[in-house]
């Protein structure tokens, strides 16, 4: 973090919440994912330096960054107005939508968000998903989790009867789990990197770096990598 003075002033910490494939999730071990990849390009864009990657429940995202244990959020972390009033975004880098997930041969087939009234709908805390369960199902059974991958884990079991989640997330959960998409629906969700709402220095490089990364080709190598496999 810079805190001012001298020579580390332009080195970044990046904070991640992993279980979000293939945004960002362990693989041996090992962080890896989109956000991973790219945050590395647009920084090598810059004249900051990426010292190390932080994990966090994606909830307390905005607090480590605001603490200033992290400096940078890369989370698939759409863009929005409530999260704009604790922090800052910089230009959007992916569009997406969420997608209402369902047991495999679990019998139960709703079509729209209507289709969820009263039932058990279960997302992971802090997102976009959740809010919209929030505002736009009617009486839910709302279940809370702090990672999806434990929301899936209950939708598998029969746990629960359905979640709401960001649709490239949804697929690669469709490809690997016993779970499948029941309908996608539109949200126009726009991911950005979180910075502190006084950054404005590492904000404009971020920016910066975020298009040269699109317009040298390595954005579509990096999305190539993680979506066509
Ligand atoms: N795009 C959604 C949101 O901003 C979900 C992001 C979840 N990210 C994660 N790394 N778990 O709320």
């Amino acid at each position: 973090g810079g805190d001012g003075g001298d020579g580390d002033d332009n080195q970044i910490v990046a904070g991640t919440a992993p279980g979000f494939r293939p945004f960002e999730m362990n693989e041996d071990g090992e962080l890896v994912g989109f956000d991973v990849d790219h945050l590395e390009a647009v920084v090598d864009e810059t004249d900051y330096e990426l010292t190390s990657w932080e994990e966090f429940e994606f909830d307390t995202l905005i607090q480590a960054l605001n603490n200033g244990n992290i400096d940078v959020i890369a989370a698939a972390m759409t863009i929005n107005d409530e999260r704009r009033e604790q922090i800052a975004f910089t230009d959007p880098y992916y569009s997406a939508d969420q997608s209402v997930l369902v047991q495999t041969g679990g019998g139960f087939q709703p079509s729209d968000l209507d289709d969820l009234a009263g039932r058990t709908v279960g997302a992971q805390s802090g997102t976009t998903g959740e809010g919209i369960i929030e505002d736009e199902v009617e009486d839910p059974d709302y279940r809370s989790y702090e990672n999806y991958v434990y929301a899936v884990e209950e939708l598998e079991q029969g746990r629960i009867e359905a979640i709401v989640i960001d649709q490239p997330v949804a697929e690669s959960f469709e490809a690997n789990r016993e779970v499948e998409i029941a309908f996608t629906f539109e949200t126009g969700e726009e991911y950005g990197l979180g910075v502190r709402q006084d950054a404005d220095d590492l904000r404009e490089a971020l920016n910066e770096g975020i298009a040269a990364v699109q317009e040298s080709g390595e954005y579509e190598e990096i999305t190539r990598k993680w979506f066509d496999e």
